[in-house]
């Protein structure tokens, strides 16, 4: 038998091993999206089709031209369209259910706020005054550094309203990474909070902003800071003369303000989010206000299946774009009522998500893989104790093990809840491989079908396409823009190009035919059509889903002066999918001690956040080389798994991985 047989048999024992679920008639019969000729429409009409998308905005001057291609990799969608982003999540809702609650915020410590559209509307009139106030002006970037308080989502329209992008880092970073991105995005203002819940504890998180604006290049001139308990601000906080301003003063000052919502254009940035990418640097994915709002409306209606009636819960993090997407702007585009927890989700107790959903009648869920397999461990007696019914289910930002897919279907979907498996990046804006769920039925373990319009390829490393569902791995690459997609990286187009275009693309010609955007994950096309990502190919690792880069790692690493050289690879991980583990090589005359780890450790938590830190730190003698002097991650990830080593000839010192291992071993 050839090799390649062998590969399908494996496959085909694979493929009819694993089941398809299919979604209930109920569902069906609901569903936003049963039209089966949606991915023929979108592919024969493309890009004319994304019109439909736009159309569920309210545009004050409708676009000239559906995608502009004139310049590829620089796309504009819906050009010479203008609208505002705080309008469509706001204003526009207010003549129909202006007394529904749009925001339905639970502090950890069990405070609840059900903030209505109307209530939103005033309190982010209010907000964008005091932005104002401030000095914000259109088109300048405001920077957030905001936990789950209804203050993040409230400063994000304000700043949208007043044309002002925010660039929101989540609050787990630390004061460094902060500075570090307050000083790329050249911001003036910053908007942090005095504290919040974690496990019961009231953070002092402005100490945070305090450092960073101490360590950043850049004089901000305003820090503007929110209360998470009104009019009180946390023992521990001051606040810096002249330049720290209480959001609570400003907003009473603007008590009855009213600010018109600044027409954008389509292509006007609204937000970016920064994101770890192959190098030291963070960066800034920038994304535009109508191709943007257009794309996670529309996947929020018909990939989410939200209706305006329903209480939709995503329990991630608006700091990332998750939450972007399907917390704040997608959700509130279709006028829905969108839940946001502050804190832990086992604090007090293990059941803590499911006592918010039954106290709240979820009906549409959404969380990650590491937290399915977190309440898998925890066991299944926890979601049994309360009453809550979910139509729907979403998973994001990891592949999913089959077994935690079953185990989510059965104990939390309790074998009637459809489930999408997500699969999209912070550059993509909203989802592009996931099954629209009336029309797909489930597969555990494959995010399924490409979105509507969306085209997708597997190509082998010198850029030839495999053949289409041919089971085969190879790099995902997207053949064609779409609306969602970034428009660039903040202050360089050289390295949007180099990072997401230059490998698969003809660099110099002008047709967009010519042009593929790399998304950096492994994936196979399978026999029936459905995408199952594997994992990313490049410098990143994916823990519990949050995106960290090894560079990044490595020059915390670095960072500490007993270290002489560092190398960060993944190892696999039961729960959080992967895990950093850090070999270094420590100076002349520096023993390793308890002491050095705990430098090490300290330095990721001070340049990234606590969330980063390593899992294992090996101290040894050398790193695994080229004859070049390239150091060779993908033995020392052998090694963290517990693999074949395969082949060490083109190492300087073929010697060094089974070294390393000895020494590992012995540790
Ligand atoms: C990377 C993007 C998209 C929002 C959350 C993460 C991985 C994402 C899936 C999925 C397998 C997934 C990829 C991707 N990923 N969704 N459904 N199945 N892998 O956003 O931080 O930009 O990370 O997350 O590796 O490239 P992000």
């Amino acid at each position: 038998m050839s090799d390649d047989d062998d590969i399908d048999a494996a496959l085909e024992s694979r493929l009819t091993e694993q089941e398809y679920f299919r979604p209930s008639p109920d569902f069906v019969g609901q569903a936003n999206c049963t039209d089966s000729d949606i991915y023929d429409r979108y592919e024969e009409n493309y890009p004319e089709a994304f019109a439909e998308y736009a159309e569920l905005l309210d545009w004050d001057e409708r676009w000239d031209q559906v995608l502009d291609d004139s310049n590829p990799p620089f796309y504009g969608w819906f050009t010479g369209g203008k609208l505002n982003a705080s309008a469509n999540c706001i204003d526009r809702h207010l003549d129909e259910r202006k007394n529904q609650t749009a925001l339905l915020w639970e502090g950890e410590d069990g405070t609840q706020r059900n903030i209505t559209y109307q209530d939103l509307y005033r309190e982010v009139n209010q907000m964008a005054a005091a932005l104002k106030d401030a000095g914000v002006e259109e088109d300048d970037v405001v920077t957030l550094h905001l936990p789950m308080v209804p203050a993040l989502p409230i400063t994000m329209l304000a700043c949208a309203r007043i044309g002002a992008p925010h660039s929101e880092v989540f609050a787990g970073f630390s004061a460094q990474a902060l500075a570090d991105r307050v000083d790329d995005a050249d911001s003036d203002v910053v908007v942090t909070v005095d504290g919040y819940y974690r496990r019961g504890d009231f953070l002092n998180h402005k100490q945070k902003a305090d450092e960073a604006l101490d360590l950043a290049d850049k004089d901000v001139d305003k820090l503007l800071v929110w209360e998470r308990h009104d009019g009180e601000l946390h023992e521990d906080v001051g606040l810096q003369d002249g330049r720290d301003l209480l959001v609570s003063e400003l907003m009473a000052d603007n008590e009855r303000a009213t600010v018109e919502p600044v027409s954008r254009d389509a292509e006007d940035p609204l937000f970016l989010m920064y994101t770890s990418g192959t190098t030291g640097k963070p960066k800034g994915c920038q994304h535009r206000t109508g191709g943007y709002l257009s794309y996670a409306t529309a996947t929020s209606k018909y990939v989410l299946d939200i209706e305006p009636e329903d209480t939709y819960w995503c329990a991630a993090d608006i700091g990332w774009i998750t939450g972007h997407s399907y917390i704040v702007y997608g959700p509130l585009a279709l006028g829905t009522t969108s839940v946001m927890y502050e804190g832990a989700p086992d604090h007090p107790h293990k059941g803590r998500i499911w006592e918010i959903a039954e106290k709240y009648d979820v009906d549409v869920f959404h969380t990650s893989p590491t937290a399915v397999r977190m309440f898998m461990k925890w066991g299944e007696q926890y979601p049994q104790d309360y009453d809550f019914d979910f139509r729907h289910m979403t998973t994001v930002g990891e592949p999913i093990q089959p077994e935690a897919w079953l185990w989510y279907y059965k104990y939390i979907g309790d074998e009637d809840a459809v489930i999408v498996d997500t699969w999209w990046q912070t550059e993509t804006g909203g989802h592009l491989i996931t099954n629209l769920p009336a029309l797909k039925d489930m597969k555990p373990g494959s995010a399924g079908y490409p979105c509507p319009g969306i085209e997708p390829a597997i190509l082998d490393d010198n850029g030839e396409p495999l053949e289409e569902a041919a089971g085969r791995a190879g790099n995902l690459v997207i053949e064609k823009p779409w609306p969602g997609m970034l428009q660039t990286v903040y202050g360089d187009d050289e390295r949007f190009i180099d990072e997401y275009w230059r490998d698969f693309s003809d660099t110099d010609s002008d047709d967009m035919a010519d042009w593929v955007y790399k998304a950096g994950d492994g994936a196979v096309h399978e026999r029936d059509g459905y995408f199952r990502i594997l994992g990313r190919l490049d410098d990143v690792m994916n823990v519990a889903g949050h995106r960290l880069g090894t560079m990044e790692l490595e020059s915390a690493v670095s960072e500490v002066e007993d270290v002489a050289e560092a190398a960060v690879v993944s190892r696999e991980h039961d729960e959080k999918g992967e895990v950093p583990d850090v070999y270094v090589i420590l100076r002349e005359g520096v023993e390793p001690s308890e002491e050095v780890r705990q430098r090490i450790v300290t330095a990721v938590e001070e340049e990234i956040g606590k969330f980063a830190r390593p899992n294992a730190i090996a101290f040894v003698d050398d790193l695994p080389k080229t004859r070049s002097g390239k150091i060779m991650r993908r033995l020392l990830e052998n090694i963290s798994n517990d693999e074949d080593l395969g082949d060490t000839t083109t190492l300087r010192d073929p010697s060094v991985p089974e070294r390393i291992r000895d020494q590992v071993q012995d540790d």
